[in-house]
């Protein structure tokens, strides 16, 4: 129980590594405010999370024990967002940990000159904007508290480039640049600010997570090509698990790292070390 009397804030917690991130940090002893646009995205390719997808993974944290707060929020509307963090106050009083995990993966797939604006403009709004959206809706509470934990997921998309993802690369090298320079504006405060960049993650039924799949779609090869090719640039040969970047989290947020801040923790199963 790492996370004992601790409040956590969780974005794109329907499905995927926001469900495996929000059940790891109930087992733990956290209460939850779990974040999702819940309906799909026009220029997003693929179906979003969904509020039953976020219903359920709030019923899941409540059978832990989580007393749990469920918002319906689009992270692209700074209005929404403050809506959220003020009605997580009147419930919870403090924040201790904010967990930014919402992310797209698409509109991806073309050579670079061929993205459009409107395309361009949506993939580094969610996945970067939206962070420091967050950041600064939850910051304040935090530097008043004199403690906090903001972990961010990146991605190894984050540390390289991926062929026809500049979109995506761009907003996560943004990702681990904001969490940088705010680790650096917070840790006098005693607010740590930390990033996690997953390697290519297993789809797994359990969390309902698909990425994997999606991007083999934006690339138009099979979901086994796909997954050939990232165990091939794997030294240790095996996709990350859901429950491998949880686990992570959990270690970032919790005291065990208390003087850990601007870090850029990969789980990638070593694709990153070459
Ligand atoms: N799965 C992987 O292989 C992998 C690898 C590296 C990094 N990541 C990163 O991990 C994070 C989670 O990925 P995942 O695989 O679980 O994806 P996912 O699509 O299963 O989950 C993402 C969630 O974010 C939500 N979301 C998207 N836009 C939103 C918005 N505007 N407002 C609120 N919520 C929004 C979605 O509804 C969805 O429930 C992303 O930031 C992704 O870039 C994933």
């Amino acid at each position: 129980m790492k996370l004992s009397g601790k409040v956590a804030v969780v974005t794109g917690a329907a499905r995927g590594l926001g469900r495996a991130i929000a059940l790891e940090f109930a087992k733990n002893g956290a209460d939850l405010v779990l974040i999702d646009i819940s309906k799909n995205i026009d220029e997003v390719p693929y179906a979003l999370g969904s509020s039953s997808q976020l219903a359920y993974t709030a019923q899941l944290c409540r059978e832990l024990d989580a007393t749990v707060l469920v918002c319906e929020t689009d992270l692209r509307d700074m209005g929404q967002i403050e809506s959220a963090i003020e009605q997580t106050m009147a419930r919870f009083g403090k924040i201790d940990i904010l967990l930014n995990n919402a992310g797209i993966a698409a509109p991806s797939g073309k050579i670079a000159h061929d993205v459009s604006q409107e395309h361009w403009q949506v993939m580094i709004d969610i996945n970067l904007n939206s962070v420091w959206r967050m950041t600064k809706a939850v910051g304040k509470y935090m530097v008043k508290q004199g403690a906090g934990s903001i972990i961010n997921i990146a991605s190894t998309a984050g540390l390289v480039g991926y062929r026809h993802f500049s979109g995506y690369c761009a907003a996560k090298h943004g990702v681990i640049g904001l969490t940088k320079a705010v680790a650096l504006d917070y840790a006098p405060l005693k607010v740590r600010v930390n990033a996690i960049c997953p390697g290519s993650v297993r789809d797994s039924q359990e969390v309902e997570g698909m990425m994997l799949s999606e991007i083999a779609r934006v690339l138009k090869v099979s979901v086994s090509e796909h997954e050939d090719t990232f165990l091939q640039a794997q030294p240790m040969n095996e996709l990350v698990e859901p429950q491998d970047i949880a686990d992570a989290a959990v270690w970032l947020a919790s005291d065990d790292c208390k003087r850990m801040t601007g870090s850029v923790i990969t789980v990638d199963g070593g694709f990153s070390i070459k």
